[in-house]
């Protein structure tokens, strides 16, 4: 067997069992949690019992250890069934990368632990005019004695609200922009931490997304995860890492999409016979499955990237968050295609899932935003 292009076995277990899991545990609220907009509660308390919630959490700190390959497949999986359950282990790794690549050990063990015990972690970059332009934020944090003061707010947060912790950027030198950025570790708890309603989205809507108010945050310095004017670097660095979860979410959604729409076309009947035996809608199908796979491949090579540190990941990260979630907005349109009618009404789930696909277009930057990265980054190996 060639180890290059197969999965070495302990993924192909991982995949087993967490496909199981998500078939069992997190599918049958699937439809729940979409229509009624709520948490899904039954996936986070699933995947916490199974240690997914936050599964790269490292091993000494109480987690699992699962290195980026190992993450990737496990939100694929959860994807696969239910996008908003996956955005449980996404949104975790995201706001707690900031933290593993840029706190220190006593700041690890402080909220690393607390993630592995399943308080979630989030991660505030944008804000209501800073969103592709992210170093355009507003947020600043002042000094104040051996600590800081936060003012002001991030829109868009994942999770806000129902996370304990939250990663923050701020502005502590807007003389500076991109380097007058610095990274804190805010606590929900801390006083003058506030939420706003949460949005009324198109898709993913079992995932609360809410602003960030900061009214005269005081913490202190131990609450600093980067150097002075070193927080935006930190902030592009978890991106590279972090992209992948999204391309991640994108294949799940499509795969999932695909299988809804391969059975239907083999079991709906017209013109006396089933319409996967036209080959109109064969096409359709074998374009998906082919794109689903070449996503795949871009998409566990950038985790591997991801896991190595190797220079290329910029633009692996940025390529296969763009090119996976491109597809997966093509796979669920063309499924609710071939369900027809049926797939424009929610009998069936393609209608959700090309409803969540488009968000995966958009956040953790903007596809036109990965073309730029991509872009300034052709030629690095
Ligand atoms: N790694 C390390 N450092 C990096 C970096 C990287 N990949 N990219 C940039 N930097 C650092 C560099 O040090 C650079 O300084 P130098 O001049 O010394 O090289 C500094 O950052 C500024 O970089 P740029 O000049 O490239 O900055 P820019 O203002 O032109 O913008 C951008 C860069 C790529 C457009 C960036 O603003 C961006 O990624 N925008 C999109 C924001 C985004 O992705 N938001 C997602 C929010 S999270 C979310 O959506 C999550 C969710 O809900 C689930």
């Amino acid at each position: 067997m060639d180890p290059l292009f197969s999965l070495p076995e302990e993924y192909v277990a991982l995949r087993e069992s967490v496909r199981a899991l998500a078939d069992k545990k997190i599918q049958p609220f699937a439809h729940d949690v979409d229509a009624n907009a709520r948490f899904p509660q039954e996936a986070l308390d699933a995947l916490q019992a199974a240690g997914l919630a936050a599964p790269h959490v490292p091993v000494e700190f109480g987690g699992e250890g699962a290195d980026s390959l190992g993450v990737v497949i496990v939100i694929e999986e959860v994807a696969r069934v239910c996008a908003s359950s996956s955005l449980i282990p996404a949104v975790n790794k995201l706001g707690s990368v900031p933290l593993m690549l840029g706190g220190n050990d006593s700041q690890k063990e402080r909220w690393l632990t607390q993630l592995a015990k399943g308080k979630g972690f989030s991660y505030c970059l944008s804000e209501s005019e800073a969103g592709s332009d992210a170093a355009a934020m507003k947020t600043r944090a002042v000094k104040k004695g051996d600590g800081w003061v936060l003012n002001g707010s991030k829109k868009w947060i994942s999770h806000a609200g129902v996370s304990e912790f939250y990663t923050v950027l701020a502005s502590t030198d807007p003389e500076k922009g991109a380097k007058g950025i610095t990274a804190f570790v805010v606590e929900k708890s801390d006083p003058g931490v506030s939420f706003g309603a949460p949005e009324k989205k198109m898709g993913f809507k079992g995932s609360p997304t809410r602003e960030v108010y900061f009214d005269n945050v005081e913490i202190g310095d131990d609450r600093r995860i980067s150097e002075i004017g070193g927080g935006f670097g930190l902030a592009m660095k978890t991106l590279d890492h972090t992209r992948i979860t999204i391309a991640a979410q994108a294949l799940g959604i499509a795969q999932g999409a695909f299988e809804v729409a391969t059975k239907y076309a083999k079991e709906r009947r017209q013109f006396g016979k089933p319409i996967f035996d036209f080959q109109a809608v064969q096409f359709m199908l074998a374009d998906m499955a082919m794109e689903i796979e070449a996503a795949r491949q871009l998409t566990y090579a950038a985790a591997v990237k991801s896991e190595r540190g190797e220079r290329d990941l910029t633009f692996f990260s940025a390529a296969s968050k763009c090119f996976a979630t491109d597809v997966a907005m093509k796979v669920t349109t063309d499924a609710v295609q071939v369900l027809g009618g049926y797939g424009y009404v929610n009998d069936y789930p393609v209608e959700r899932m090309m409803r969540d696909a488009k968000l995966t277009q958009i956040y953790e930057g903007t596809n036109q935003i990965q073309r730029l990265v991509m872009a300034r980054n052709l030629g690095v190996n």
